[in-house]
């Protein structure tokens, strides 16, 4: 099988296909204000990215696309808009249900969940109890998502489980929210920025990092497969040498 980046018109390697993309979707709020609309708009076409995405990773065997929703920092912002925000899932659960059906996903949410709306909390339940058998590509979103809480939490489950500390690091990982998935291969930041903003803080120890100026509403089929071009040239070491 050969897939061609759309752009360069050079080949992804199939071979070396990411197994774990994560995705900060960051600057819909930039998009919008570009073209003179308000946030949420911005957030709205953020949407048909994400959708854009997913198809485009079950098309290349993908197996696990974990998308940075809302942080635990979020909640800063205008009521209006966080309201919007946490509106989209539900939107997502309700309005692509079949393709979410047709794609064999398997919806799960990481982060707080008692810390949602019950409206929010509900469909995140019922999505997750829908599709937690499936094969396919598993979608993960980061919702109420904050790397240090969630080390909190596992280091305080962590801690009742060796209470006289003989634990490893793969029993650390246990208790996060990742724990039945490898970690991140690859880091994408579309929206300019070069920071990390609290996401998967354990998971991306060893994870390749490509940051992009493009929004995330601009972010396309074409950007998605340049960055995994760029991926598949990194060089892994993992602190040793290279082979
Ligand atoms: C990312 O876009 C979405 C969320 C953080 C929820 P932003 O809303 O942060 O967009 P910018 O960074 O303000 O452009
Ligand atoms: C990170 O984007 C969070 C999400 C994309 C959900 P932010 O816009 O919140 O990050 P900062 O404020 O630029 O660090
Ligand atoms: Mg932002």
């Amino acid at each position: 099988m050969k897939l061609f980046g759309r752009n360069k018109n050079k080949a992804l390697d199939p071979r070396k296909i990411p197994m774990h993309i994560a995705i900060v979707m960051d600057g819909n709020g930039r998009w919008a204000a570009k073209r003179g609309l308000p946030r949420v708009a911005g957030h709205r076409a953020g949407l048909d990215s994400a959708r854009a995405i997913m198809e485009e990773s079950v098309r290349l065997g993908v197996k696990y696309l974990t998308l940075y929703t809302f942080s635990t920092e979020n909640w800063k912002r205008p009521q209006e808009e966080v309201d919007f925000i946490m509106s989209l899932p539900e939107e997502f659960w309700t309005r692509d249900r079949s393709s979410i059906d047709e794609m064999d996903i398997r919806l799960n949410i990481l982060g707080d969940l008692d810390g949602l709306s019950e409206s929010t909390r509900r469909v995140s339940l019922e999505a997750m109890g829908a599709t937690h058998k499936r094969k396919g590509l598993t979608v993960n979103l980061a919702l109420n998502y904050g790397g240090r809480a969630e080390i909190i939490r596992a280091a305080n489950a962590f801690a009742k489980a060796y209470p006289t500390g003989e634990g490893s690091e793969q029993d650390f990982a246990k208790f996060l929210y990742t724990s039945d998935m490898p970690d991140p291969d690859l880091l994408i930041r579309p929206g300019a920025e070069k920071r990390i903003s609290n996401f998967l803080l354990w998971q991306l120890a060893y994870t390749e990092m490509v940051f992009t100026d493009c929004l995330w509403p601009d972010f396309n089929v074409k950007q998605f497969q340049d960055a995994i071009l760029e991926y598949q040239t990194r060089d892994r070491r993992r602190g040793g040498l290279k082979v």
